[in-house]
């Protein structure tokens, strides 16, 4: 396995709400960035941003931000780049051309990996004709300057050792990064968020519960336990002295019966609505800004906490 320098030269092509968290990010764990975005006012926009998430991260990091560089092309934003993550908008054609773009700059050995929320590298690489082995998926999960947990996911043509290493790179920015095996739409992560979506909107649509009776089921309900430990570990813990395998034995049959009585939904304009007025009235009187800022901190005290549990993957 490659073990990542200890700065990185660091380019981010694209710097919205997921650029400017991995710039944070970076930034955070001692590596250098040169960004990059045609977005009129996107520099001052990154800064603000960047100046926000550093403060929620490690209150402050004012020398931090001095590694920040924003270029005003994208070949300058790559050149001499160890690492890129492309964080352009989520459609195929933009993703094709920009990935094109940053391939034919980027100097080789540098990895290029896409924050893409749901296309395959394989799909996002078609145009990409210098270097396309060096081309990954390295997806995170929004509040990205907060949450571990990243996606790599290879295409068939990537080297073994691009992915060991992107999976390293992230793990040294203090990133919980899995290897997807295959290319499915919307990776692993998404396809399981996907599962639970698709049932409650399903249940607010036949009219068995509200959206926030949907959301207190989950934030005071298994959703307290799955930040602990994932849905697979905690089934073993249920499982008493038996564990998993007793816990199939028992529960597998009925758990059977509820996947196959699971509805498929079509995001209607009816069940938009029910949806979008739902949780109006859920979150009727309260600051968006203020919960954004909530969740946040709420967030920080639950990964330090969980540092603190050595028995806890
Ligand atoms: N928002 C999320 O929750 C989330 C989570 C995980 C992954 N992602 C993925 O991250 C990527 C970025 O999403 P976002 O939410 O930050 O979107 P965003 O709209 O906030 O940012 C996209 C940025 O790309 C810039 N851009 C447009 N054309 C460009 C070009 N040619 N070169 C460089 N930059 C260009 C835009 O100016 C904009 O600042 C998408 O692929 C998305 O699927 C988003």
């Amino acid at each position: 396995m490659t073990t990542p320098p200890t700065a990185l030269n660091v380019a981010i092509i694209g710097t919205g709400v997921i650029g400017a968290a991995w710039a944070s990010g970076f930034l955070a764990a001692g590596h250098s960035i040169t960004a990059f975005d045609p977005a009129p006012g996107a520099e001052e926009r990154l800064r603000e941003q960047v100046k926000n998430n550093l403060a929620v991260m490690d209150g402050g990091q004012a020398p931090a931000a001095d590694r920040l560089r924003f270029a005003d092309s994208l070949a300058e934003a790559v050149t001499g780049a160890d690492f890129v993550q492309e964080n352009g908008p989520e459609r195929l054609e933009v993703k094709q051309s920009l990935l094109a773009e940053i391939d034919a700059a980027v100097p080789r050995p540098a990895i290029i990996a896409s924050s893409t929320s749901g296309y395959a590298p394989s799909e996002i690489s078609t145009h990409a004709a210098s270097a396309p082995e060096r081309i990954i998926v390295g997806h995170p999960f929004n509040p990205a300057h907060l949450i571990p947990l990243v996606e790599v996911v290879p295409s068939p043509s990537t080297r073994a050792e691009v992915a060991e290493e992107a999976l390293e790179i992230y793990r040294s920015v203090g990133k919980k990064p899995i290897l997807v095996r295959a290319e499915l739409p919307g990776h692993v992560t998404n396809r399981l968020q996907a599962a639970l979506w698709q049932e409650a909107y399903s249940l607010v649509d036949r009219g068995v519960v509200s959206v926030a009776d949907i959301d207190t089921a989950i934030s005071y309900g298994p959703g307290l336990r799955w930040a602990i430990l994932g849905p697979l570990a905690l089934q073993h813990l249920s499982g008493g002295a038996g564990g998993m395998r007793h816990l199939l034995e028992h529960l597998g049959p009925p758990q059977e019966v509820w996947m196959h009585d699971l509805e498929q939904v079509h995001l209607g304009e009816g069940l938009k609505a029910k949806l979008i007025d739902g949780v109006d009235d859920e979150l009727t009187g309260r600051d968006k800004e203020a919960m954004t800022r909530q969740r946040d901190d709420m967030l920080l005290r639950l990964l330090e906490l969980k540092a603190d549990f050595d028995q806890l993957p």
